[in-house]
């Protein structure tokens, strides 16, 4: 396919209210329980990105119905908690860490054999970190080397409950072994040191299973799956994913007399850490309408053009915010002073080396940043940066969408090579900050 590269150049005030595209991590999950469980779920806000569609069509794939009504609604009949069926081809997930992740953990206590692939970015990053796991439970895995994929999981028959400890905090990693969990007989617990994201624990619960959560003495948490459950059928509301209206609201709060209005924006304290950044920074972040859906709490938030400036943003909330350390940076460049962000290892095995490419993109744009092991470290003066540079995204969607809103303040515009990456997380993101007054066109060189 063709690259589409885009363009912004310095943006008037934000303004309106809109709704971004629903929560990925919670639209992956809707679909994968909707196909365990009995009976019929229907899916509300559903986000229609690639990475999704993805996992909407390995189900389909696995053995269950799955169908787009008109209206928008997504309407799933499950097979029951051990019933999928062998996939007739390869399960191809795109661009999507969670879906291989977390289907790969459903499939390896499945009697059959799935083989994974994924676009360039997937298939080099590591999918050890799940198959180590989900062997200890007895599936076996034959991947390329560095345990990449393509991937084929030839799963058991006779599935051993685990107790496993994350090395790494991923929510990926512990959805996989719980996932594994639900067709294995008697208990599997996943010790986790950080809290990372809850949705499948929250999710599992709402169709019906018994999953128990513990904090341990020493700090973390042990969360406990009772195998076998009966998932039910149930309604499900994806709310605006925070990790997607981090965009806009990073850019109300750099373009100046900016006032942004962004509703349902999911609020689970697991995924909230660059909010509370952004406050510390001095941002003028509202939540408004704070209020529960379907087990998830959501509010509205206005955001105000705010000065930043720069602090140290420890370790121990990486998990909270690792997707949104790109846009952070991006703000921390236009802040007064030394923003400090560290231990962010896990940065380096996202859909591209987001550490690497986050410093090399903020360099080329006038910005006095460093490396210093797992930490980044940028220096801002609180004026705005030179910006001028054409970012190679490298199938990255979140590094597109991060130096997209840099050209919205930056002196020069921002190019990015190639914009279609966007559309695994955040369709329509273009359209929708041009409404609110930026200016993103086709770059024409
Ligand atoms: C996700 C977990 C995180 C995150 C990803 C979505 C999930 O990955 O980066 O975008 O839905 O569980 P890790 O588990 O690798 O931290």
């Amino acid at each position: 396919m063709q690259p589409t590269p885009l363009m912004s150049v310095a943006a008037q005030p934000l303004t309106g209210q809109v709704r971004v595209p629903g929560d990925k991590s919670i639209s992956h999950r809707a679909l994968m329980f909707g196909a365990l469980a009995i009976g019929e779920s229907t899916v509300e806000g559903l986000l229609e990105g690639e990475d999704v569609l993805r996992t909407a069509e390995a189900m389909r794939r696995l053995g269950a119905e799955v169908v787009r009504r008109p209206d928008g609604t997504w309407v799933l009949h499950g097979r029951g908690v051990g019933g999928l069926a062998e996939p007739d081809d390869v399960l191809d997930m795109g661009n999507a860490g969670t879906g291989a992740r977390l289907l790969m953990g459903l499939v390896a206590t499945h009697p059959f054999t799935s083989i994974f692939t994924g676009d360039a970015s997937l298939r080099s990053r590591p999918m050890k970190r799940v198959s180590e796991p989900l062997s200890r439970m007895g599936a076996g895995f034959v991947g390329r080397s560095g345990g990449r994929l393509p991937m084929a999981v030839i799963g058991t028959a006779s599935p051993i409950p685990l107790t496993y400890e994350l090395p790494v905090p991923s929510a990926q990693v512990k959805s996989a072994v719980l996932l594994a969990g639900l067709n294995t007989p008697g208990s599997t617990t996943v010790i986790e040191h950080e809290a990372t994201r809850d949705h499948t624990e929250l999710m599992l619960r709402g169709f019906g299973a018994d999953v128990r959560v513990e904090s341990l003495a020493q700090g973390g948490r042990a969360i406990t799956l009772i195998g076998q459950p009966e998932l039910i059928g149930r309604a499900v509301v994806v709310p605006a994913d925070p990790s997607s209206a981090a965009f806009p609201v990073v850019a109300a709060l750099l373009v100046r007399d900016s006032v942004v209005t962004l509703t349902n924006v999911g609020t689970n304290p697991l995924r909230c850490g660059l909010f509370q950044t952004l406050k510390e920074m001095g941002a003028d972040i509202e939540w408004t309408n704070v209020r529960d859906e379907a087990g998830e709490p959501v509010a509205d938030l206005v955001v105000r053009f705010s000065e930043l400036k720069g602090i140290d943003v420890p370790a121990e909330r990486a998990p909270s915010m690792i997707d949104e350390y790109p846009i952070l940076a991006v703000a921390a460049a236009f802040a007064k002073g030394t923003t400090r962000m560290r231990g962010l290892s896990e940065l380096r095995v996202k859909e591209s080396d987001r550490l690497a490419a986050v410093a090399r993109g903020l360099a080329a744009c006038g910005v006095r940043l460093e490396i210093e092991g797992d930490d980044l470290i940028v220096h801002g003066d609180g004026h705005r940066p030179e910006g001028g540079a054409t970012i190679a995204v490298n199938l990255d969607h979140r590094i597109g969408m991060a130096f997209l809103v840099m050209g919205m303040a930056s002196a020069r515009p921002v190019k990015i090579d190639d914009g279609a990456a966007i559309d695994t997380s955040f369709p329509g993101f273009a359209a929708l900050m041009n409404g609110l007054g930026a200016r993103i066109t086709e770059a024409k060189d």
